[in-house]
């Protein structure tokens, strides 16, 4: 098929040599079965072409399931991709079918597959080889026909020499590998990609947009974009909310950059899905949304310390709970002796300082045997 045409079917943007490249390969090994191995950094289209790679196969009718394997807790992970027998561990009180059977002639999406422990990286090489896996609990081997796309922002050949991924399955992932390179290395995307999200989020919430002046295209084409094109998409999308009915000016975009909060937040995603599965969705949602939390915290501390060393200096000492960061205990302690230091041990404005009561801070003064 004609690449620009494929490009608009599957909502691909972009006419760097890369993404015409990309979609050149999509498009050779869409009607195999072949394993496909996306790399890339967060936000620089993986899912797109994943989405793209399912659509122009031959199981393009039939589900895409998508299973974020980061955000999935090492123990649950194996039931959640094989599904388990009814009373096979504590909570599993009733059959459930796995992400592998669910998507049975369809395509499964493991989404940062770098993070999928060792052990199940094991029982996937097994259905990659021969279609073959058994739900937790059972010796009974099951058959599922699913073409696996893997996705990782890791470089997993770093991954497999700290011996945190099997060298055997990355051989197998990445007889095909896509990958697709960060925004900043292909800035002449940038502009097409402004166009299409201006015009899709304008069209489908009727908002009008008096465009960008000269300095703020600069901006727009020289900001390195560390969240890549999820980035670009939520400026573009708070811009054309908040910056309405006036021409855009480069310290307007200026406000919108550096937000971009670090999760992928892909989500196992599957079509008609059960209020038991809903449920799980949520759950994941809230794990994820709690992972990024603590990346945000770990960031804001990073930066706070590089900016004002002395005011972080006790946070970066030990102790430590093991492997070289801060235990929570000790943060909350930290932050209490500080607050009592700034205020001079007056008890009531530090409580406010650090938004808890008088009668906790007591407490915790005691907890910690701060006196
Ligand atoms: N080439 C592209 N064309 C159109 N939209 C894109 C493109 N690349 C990324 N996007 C959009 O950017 C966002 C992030 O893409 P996604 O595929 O989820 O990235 P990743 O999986 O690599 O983190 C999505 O909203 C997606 O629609
Ligand atoms: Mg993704």
């Amino acid at each position: 098929m004609d690449r620009e045409l494929f490009k608009k079917q599957h909502g691909i943007i972009g006419q760097s040599l890369e993404i015409r490249e990309i979609v050149d390969v999509i498009q050779q090994v869409a009607p195999t079965d072949i394993t496909v191995l996306i790399t890339g950094e967060s936000g620089v289209g993986k899912e797109v072409i994943a989405r793209a790679v399912h659509a122009a196969s031959k199981r393009g009718k039939k589900p895409i399931v998508t299973v974020n394997c980061g955000a999935i807790p090492e123990g649950l992970i194996e039931s959640e991709l094989f599904g388990h027998e009814k009373g096979s561990f504590t909570s599993a009180v009733e059959m459930r079918k796995g992400y592998f059977e669910i998507a049975d002639e369809g395509t499964i999406l493991l989404d940062e597959i770098g993070e999928m422990p060792l052990a199940t990286q094991v029982k996937l090489l097994r259905v990659l080889e021969n279609g073959e896996f058994n739900r937790v609990g059972s010796s009974l081997p099951r058959k599922t026909d699913v073409r696996v796309i893997a996705a990782t922002n890791k470089v997993l050949d770093d991954e497999v020499q700290q011996k945190r991924f099997r060298p055997d399955l990355y051989f197998r992932l990445r007889s095909v590998n896509i990958h697709v390179p960060a925004l900043r290395d292909r800035k002449e995307d940038i502009p097409l990609l402004v166009e299409h999200f201006v015009k899709d989020f304008a069209s489908r919430n009727d908002v009008r947009f008096q465009g960008f002046n000269e300095d703020a295209t600069e901006l727009l084409m020289n900001y390195d974009w560390p969240g890549n094109v999820r980035e670009l998409r939520n400026v573009i999308e708070s811009m054309l909310v908040l910056e309405k009915g006036k021409k855009v000016t480069a310290d307007d975009v200026r406000k919108y950059l550096h937000r971009e909060t670090l999760a992928d937040r892909n989500l196992p995603m599957i079509v008609n899905r059960t209020a038991e599965q809903a449920e799980r969705e949520l759950i994941y949602r809230a794990l994820i949304e709690l992972k990024t939390n603590i990346e945000e915290v770990k960031q804001l501390l990073k930066r706070r310390s590089v900016l004002h060393p002395e005011a972080t200096s006790t946070l970066n000492a030990e102790p430590t709970n093991g492997n070289g960061s801060i235990t929570l205990d000790e943060m909350e302690r930290k932050m209490i002796m500080n607050a009592l230091e700034r205020n001079r041990n007056n008890r009531r404005l530090a409580a406010r300082e650090l938004n808890i009561s008088e009668r906790t801070l007591y407490r915790k003064i005691k907890e910690f045997g701060l006196q």
